[in-house]
C-alpha cells in the first residue's frame, strides 16, 4: 500500500516535472497518493490532472480538501475507504454514536451519487483482531467460527469480514444521501512481525476469503 502511493507521487512528480501530454480523452488514469512532503496543494493537483487530460482519478482515502477540489471537475473518480475508516463506521453503528459518524459518511456518498462512482473498501479484519482481542476471536477473524458470532437483529454473522463489510453497507444506507455501489478493493493477513501474524493463520485466511467471495454478506444476500 505504502509502496503504492509512493508510486502515486513518483507519477504526479513525473507528470509536474515533464510536459508530458496524456492523449486520447478519458483514457488513463492516475492514483494521488498523499504520502510524502511539500505536496501542492488539492486544487493545484486537480488543475495539473485538467492541464494534462486527465480524466481519471484513483483516491487512497476520502480526504475531504481533494473531494472539494474534484466537484465540478468532471474527473471520474474511485474512491477508497481504508480499514480504519471501515472500523470507524462499524463503531458509529450504534445509534448514539451515529449522528458523530454521520459528518464523515454524509459527504462521500453525497460526492459519489453525484459522480456515480463506486466506494472502493478496504477490509482488514486482522487489524480489528489485533487491536480487541478480548472482544474478536481468532475463528471469527479468520472465517474458521463454527457457529454463529454476532447477532444484529435479523443478520448473523459468523465472520467479521461480513460484519465489517454490512456496516458500510449500513453506514451508507442511514447516510440519508442515496446509495452508491461498494467494491473491496483489498484484503489480507500479515505473515509475520505481530500478534497472531503466522503463515499458517494467512494462509487460513485467504483460502478462506477466496471460498468466501462467492457468497454475499446477510445484509446484501
Ligand atoms: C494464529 O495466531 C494465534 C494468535 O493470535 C496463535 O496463537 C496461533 O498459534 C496462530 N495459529 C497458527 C496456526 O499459526
Amino acid at each position: 500500500m505504502a509502496t503504492t502511493q509512493m508510486a502515486a507521487i513518483m507519477i504526479l512528480r513525473l507528470l509536474v516535472d515533464s510536459s508530458i501530454d496524456i492523449a486520447g480523452p478519458q483514457s488513463i488514469g492516475v492514483c494521488y497518493g498523499m504520502l510524502g512532503n511539500n505536496l501542492p496543494n488539492h486544487w493545484e493537483v486537480i488543475q495539473l490532472y485538467k492541464s494534462r487530460n486527465i480524466g481519471r482519478l484513483r483516491l487512497y482515502d476520502p480526504n475531504h480538501g481533494a473531494l472539494q477540489a474534484l466537484r465540478g471537475s468532471n474527473i471520474e473518480v474511485m474512491l477508497g475507504l481504508p480499514n480504519s475508516d471501515v472500523e470507524h463506521i462499524a463503531s458509529g453503528m450504534e445509534h448514539a454514536k451515529w449522528n458523530g459518524a454521520r459528518w464523515f459518511t454524509d459527504p462521500i456518498v453525497g460526492f459519489l451519487r453525484d459522480t456515480y462512482a463506486p466506494l472502493l473498501v478496504n477490509i482488514y479484519p486482522y487489524f480489528s483482531y489485533f487491536g480487541n482481542t478480548g472482544q474478536i476471536s481468532l475463528p471469527y477473524a479468520l472465517f474458521t467460527a463454527p457457529n454463529i458470532v454476532v447477532q444484529d437483529g435479523s443478520r448473523q454473522y459468523r465472520n467479521s469480514f461480513d460484519a465489517m463489510l454490512d456496516s458500510v453497507y449500513t453506514g451508507m444506507d442511514r447516510s440519508g444521501e442515496g446509495s452508491v455501489g461498494i467494491v473491496v478493493s483489498e484484503s489480507g493477513w500479515p505473515s509475520a512481525g505481530a500478534f497472531g501474524a503466522t503463515t499458517d493463520n494467512a494462509t487460513t485466511y485467504l483460502r478462506n476469503l477466496i471460498q468466501h467471495e462467492k457468497k454475499c454478506s446477510p445484509r446484501k444476500p
